[in-house]
């Protein structure tokens, strides 16, 4: 089992008798997610997926990542939203933070459209000046102004590169099956075409294609993150809390709410769970957030953050629980050497790894923050690979439905975003738009 519930900080927060009052709730919200009988039951195709996924495309993933790695010394991943956050948390995860500065033998991957900077597309396009590169432009509707703006840009780019014919062959779409403005374009071009399955949505899709190509570009190992998965949906089954952590985090997270505690925050020591933390906060900003509800997901990588956010955890308003990351072996390991002079006072670390100090960093944090009125939740992640990725991918998206049941909300919707969207669309003048404009513009004169 690559992550383990460790419930032993939350001992002065939450009695054991209300896991149990909450444990007929939860068997409820589990038979709305495997009977398919709950709110927003059309996008449930991520419960199967680890063992539905369709093994064709799967191989034709992986054929299309070698000839992107054949071909290119950077992939471009276009996409924003669900269609962005999965894959990079993942390459960071599995990888490193630093993937793209360190020596390999895979392409660089940069992403865009996540972002209407001109200057951040600018870099990214001096980053690629010279450099013989792919596209993989991803977006389930096919029209998200973000990705479909940058893949203008670096489609025209490919084709002065390459010629029309020559920049279908670096060209790869993932989106939905049959509809979409990037459906059609890639029909009439003669793009490589990638499936979001109708029932998966964008921000439970990053075990389709729309991780799966760039993390095998990488070099992620696809057949470890299904398994993973697959490990993590069978630990996830039984409705009995006492034998699903899954289900147990998701309870846990709604007595917290329950009890006045607002934000959660995720806590990691690893700096390449930062993208991770990411895709975490869109999974259960967007599938609670909504009707007035749901807990705020917030983050930190620790301890660099413990000389920023530290101080509002330790003492702040009390309105947080954190859920710790406990990593038992660390991707690799710092031995710390004695110094002759001692000149900094540190020989007491002398002679230990650097993951024992971070450890002890993390065990004091936990016991400080505890008693500063923090409910602490603890997950023990075995390691960060590509298995344990797909297992917590599962997981947190899993006990991500659960929690959303019994919040009350349809956690596979996301009326909010709209907002802006149709806002910003009126103000850029976009045909269709004009009665909203008018309203904009009488609001702005007041
Ligand atoms: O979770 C979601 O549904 C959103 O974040 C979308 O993924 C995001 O808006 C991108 O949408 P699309 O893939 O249609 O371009």
């Amino acid at each position: 089992m690559s992550v383990k519930l460790n419930t032993k900080y939350l001992r002065s927060f939450v009695r054991p008798h209300e896991l149990d009052g909450l444990a007929p709730l939860v068997a409820a919200a589990h038979q709305q997610v495997h009977q398919k009988s709950g709110l927003g039951n059309d996008f449930l195709g991520w419960v199967d997926l680890p063992f539905s996924y369709d093994k064709e495309e799967f191989a034709r993933i992986k054929a299309a990542a070698e000839k992107i790695k054949n071909q290119s010394q950077a992939l471009i991943v276009i996409g924003i939203g669900g269609s962005y956050l999965g894959a990079r948390a993942a390459i960071e995860y599995i990888k490193s933070n630093n993937y793209n500065a360190l020596k390999k033998d895979t392409p660089n991957i940069y992403f865009v459209g996540n972002t209407i900077s001109p200057a951040y597309l600018n870099d990214i396009l001096s980053l690629v000046d010279g450099v013989d590169f792919s596209v993989n432009v991803i977006s389930k509707s096919g029209t998200t102004t973000e990705p479909a703006l940058a893949f203008r840009v670096f489609k025209e780019l490919l084709e002065q590169r390459y010629g029309v014919e020559g920049a279908k062959e670096r060209i790869y779409a993932t989106t939905d099956k049959a509809r979409g403005t990037l459906k059609e374009l890639s029909d009439k071009n003669g793009y490589e075409t990638f499936v979001i399955p109708d029932d998966v949505g964008g921000r439970f899709s990053v075990l389709t294609a729309v991780g799966l190509l760039p993390m095998a570009v990488a070099g992620c190992d696809l057949e470890a993150v299904m398994a993973g998965a697959q490990d993590s949906a069978k630990a996830a089954e039984d409705p009995d809390l006492d034998k699903n952590d899954c289900y147990r985090y998701a309870a846990i997270r709604n007595l917290l709410y329950n009890k006045g505690y607002s934000v959660e925050v995720l806590a990691a020591y690893e700096p390449s769970f930062r993208e991770m933390c990411e895709w975490f906060k869109q999974l259960y900003g967007e599938s609670e957030g909504k009707d007035n509800k749901g807990l705020f997901p917030a983050s930190v990588i620790f301890s660099t953050d413990l000389h920023s956010m530290g101080q509002y955890i330790q003492d702040g308003r009390r309105q947080l629980f954190e859920t710790v990351i406990d990593l038992q072996q660390p991707k690799s390991d710092f031995f710390i050497k004695e110094d002759a002079s001692n000149f900094d006072g540190l020989n007491f670390l002398a002679g230990q790894n650097m993951s024992s100090v971070n450890k002890m960093a993390m065990q004091g944090t936990i016991l400080a923050h505890v008693k500063g009125g923090v409910p602490n939740v603890v997950l023990e992640l075995e390691k960060m690979d590509d298995y344990s990725f797909g297992y917590l991918v599962y997981f947190f998206e899993k006990a991500c439905a659960i929690s959303g049941y019994l919040l009350g909300v349809n956690p596979f919707d996301q009326p909010g975003v709209e907002g802006y969207k149709n806002n910003m669309f009126a103000l850029l003048g976009k045909p269709g738009y004009e009665e909203l404009r008018a309203e904009i513009d009488k609001e702005l004169a007041e």
